[in-house]
C-alpha cells in the first residue's frame, strides 16, 4: 500500500474498515520496565498511539495527528518478556477526524491464549502540508461488529464535543 506524503485532492470514496486494520507486536524488555519490575504504562500508551496512527494514516492516505485520547483502562499488569500486541482500526469518520479503536493483548510464556490488557479510543485528525485539518474519506463499516463500533463511536463523539463545549462555556464565564 502506498501512502501519499500529503494528498492534494480530497477523496470521497468510502474506505472499508478492513483497510485500516493493523496489528503491531513487540516483546517487552528491561527498557520498558517501571519501578516495580512490570511494564511502564507509558510504554503501552505509546504502543496504542503508534498503532492508532498507522490505522489513521492508512485510512486517510496521508499524515494524521493524535488530537484526543479517551480514558484508557489498564486491566492487567504487563510483564517483561510478554509479547505486547496492539490491534487498531478506524471505527468512525467525521469531516477531518477519525476515531480509532485500539485493543491491547499480550501473549505470555506458560499462559495459553491471549490476555486482554487494555483498550482505548483515540481521535486522529488528518492534516495537510500546513498542519491544517484536511478532509478524510468516509469509513465503510461492513460487518455487524464494525457497524456497532461505528454507532458506539458516534455516541463517544457527541460526549467529547459536549464536554469540550461545557468546559469552554465555564471558562468563558470566569471565576465567581
Ligand atoms: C489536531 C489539530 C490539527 C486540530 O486542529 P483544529 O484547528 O483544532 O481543528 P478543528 O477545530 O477544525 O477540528 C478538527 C477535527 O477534530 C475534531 N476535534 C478537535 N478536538 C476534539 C476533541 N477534543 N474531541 C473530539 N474531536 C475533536 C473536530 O471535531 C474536527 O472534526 P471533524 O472535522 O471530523 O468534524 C490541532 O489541534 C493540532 O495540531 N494539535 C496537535 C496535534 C499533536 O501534536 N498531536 C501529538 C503528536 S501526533
Amino acid at each position: 500500500m502506498a501512502v501519499d506524503p500529503v494528498p492534494t485532492e480530497p477523496n470521497d470514496e468510502p474506505v472499508p474498515t478492513e483497510e485500516s486494520k493493523v496489528t503491531l507486536a513487540r516483546v517487552m524488555g528491561v527498557m520498558d520496565a517501571n519501578n516495580y519490575g512490570d511494564v511502564h504504562g507509558g510504554v503501552i500508551m505509546r504502543a496504542v498511539d503508534e498503532a492508532g496512527a498507522v490505522a489513521a494514516v492508512r485510512h486517510s492516505n496521508g499524515p494524521a495527528v493524535t488530537a484526543f485520547m479517551d480514558q484508557m483502562a489498564f486491566l492487567e499488569p504487563v510483564k517483561l518478556g510478554d509479547l505486547l500486541t496492539t490491534h487498531a482500526q478506524v471505527n468512525w469518520t467525521g469531516r477531518t477526524s477519525m476515531e480509532v479503536g485500539v485493543r491491547v493483548t499480550v501473549q505470555r510464556m506458560g499462559v495459553e491464549g491471549e490476555i486482554h490488557v487494555s483498550s482505548a479510543h483515540l481521535v486522529f485528525v488528518a492534516i495537510d502540508a500546513e498542519g491544517q485539518p484536511r478532509p478524510v474519506p468516509p469509513v465503510l463499516p461492513e460487518t455487524e461488529l464494525d457497524r456497532l463500533r461505528f454507532q458506539e463511536a458516534q455516541i463517544r463523539r457527541t460526549t467529547r464535543l459536549e464536554r469540550r463545549e461545557a468546559i469552554r462555556r465555564l471558562r468563558a464565564q470566569g471565576l465567581d
